[in-house]
């Protein structure tokens, strides 16, 4: 049997396509809408406590009985470092200046890494969501069995062949094989780690030959015809992000939409300068001003996001969206503007006369 068929068989899809986990962007409307439409939907909880995330699944639930993903981040917390806060600081200094803010004194950690939030993993040890995935890195391998053994299928994303190989090693069952064209966070687990950049063809390849576990392409996938490559390829599924941005039951701005729809589409840079983690989004005044060259290094994720979403909120007060994280991947200027069900029908059309 085809790996996109038992993948399929196993999870209960009618197509093997998966609506990517977008904190922030994605909601329980486009997961439910997804999932009901025979592809798998997902939640991005990582913003998320865990009472938001439960209330996120149970509003999916009300609108779907099919399987659907939820997704958390895995990331190694690190200390803040007062001097390169400051040093970054500096750097956005003319930017808060701009938008009438003051500089912050101190900035937060506004995303709590799964790897110690309990209350999450109880959680979802409760709710038992079809599949659970982890972005960033792996929880330690009695959460993943625990998980497992409630009857979630996990999933875990892997930029590389040696990411690839813990995932294997943690008992996870399934890889997200995330290609450098992929809008959003790139899920390396240790940023600090040189980047071999791998396009989402190349590391489906690699991760087929190198392993008996389910591949997921993902990273500028945005039609049927380049679902039907991934599965060729081997691929057991394709997982699409940027593709789905534009469906009304996303929760992208009404900028963030027009953004996606226009030239700007077409230049997108992977850049640590928004959160302080690797990210492919469209460039902006934000992004062209921070990631200029001779620019210091960023502050540390999640650390450099509090400085970007304070810039942003003081810029919206004023009217100004350049400052906003606006993800997408390089496929941006095919993103088609539909109902998530539709798109679901239109890509499972496509990759069958393809
Ligand atoms: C707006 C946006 C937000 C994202 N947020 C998440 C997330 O919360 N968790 C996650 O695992 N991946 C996230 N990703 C990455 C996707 O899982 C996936 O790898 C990527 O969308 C694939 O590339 P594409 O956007 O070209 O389809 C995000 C991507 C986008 C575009």
């Amino acid at each position: 049997m085809k790996a996109s068929e038992q993948f399929m068989r196993r999870l209960g899809l009618k197509h093997p396509i998966i609506q990517a986990p977008m904190a922030g962007t994605s909601t329980a409307e486009l997961a439910a809408a997804v999932s009901s439409a025979g592809g798998l939907g997902s939640l991005g909880m990582a913003a998320c406590s865990a009472p938001q995330a439960r209330a996120m699944i149970e509003r999916t639930r009300a609108q779907t009985a099919a399987p659907f993903n939820a997704n958390v981040f895995c990331h190694q917390s690190v200390p803040r470092d007062p001097r390169r806060e400051q040093q970054w600081l500096r750097h956005l200094a003319p930017l808060f200046e701009q938008v009438g803010a003051p500089l912050p004194t101190e900035l937060k950690s506004l995303y709590e890494s799964f790897l110690v939030d309990g209350a999450m993993f109880d959680m979802l040890l409760e709710q038992k969501p079809a599949v659970v995935s982890f972005h960033f890195g792996l929880p330690e391998r009695e959460r993943v069995q625990a998980l497992r053994r409630a009857g979630c299928y996990t999933v875990a994303t892997a930029t590389n062949l040696q990411e690839a190989a813990r995932i294997e090693a943690a008992g996870v069952d399934a890889i997200v094989a995330q290609g450098i064209e992929a809008g959003g966070h790139r899920g390396m687990f240790d940023p600090a780690l040189p980047d071999e950049a791998l396009s989402t063809a190349v590391l489906v390849r690699l991760l087929v030959r190198q392993t008996r576990l389910p591949v997921i392409a993902a990273g500028g996938i945005m039609d049927g015809c380049s679902i039907r490559a991934m599965l060729e390829l081997g691929a057991a599924a394709a997982q699409l992000g940027t593709a789905f941005i534009l469906c009304p039951e996303s929760a992208a701005s009404d900028n963030y939409r027009h953004n996606l729809k226009s030239e700007r589409a077409s230049h997108t840079r992977l850049t640590a300068v928004i959160s302080g983690r690797p990210a492919r989004g469209m460039v902006n005044e934000l992004i062209a001003f921070a990631d200029a060259p001779g620019r210091p290094e960023a502050d540390a994720y999640p650390f450099a996001y509090d400085a970007a979403k304070q810039l942003h909120a003081a810029a919206l007060k004023l009217g100004k969206q350049e400052f906003a994280a606006q993800w997408a991947g390089q496929g941006a200027p095919l993103a088609r503007e539909m109902p998530a069900a539709e798109l679901v029908r239109v890509l499972a059309e496509e990759l069958a006369a393809c």
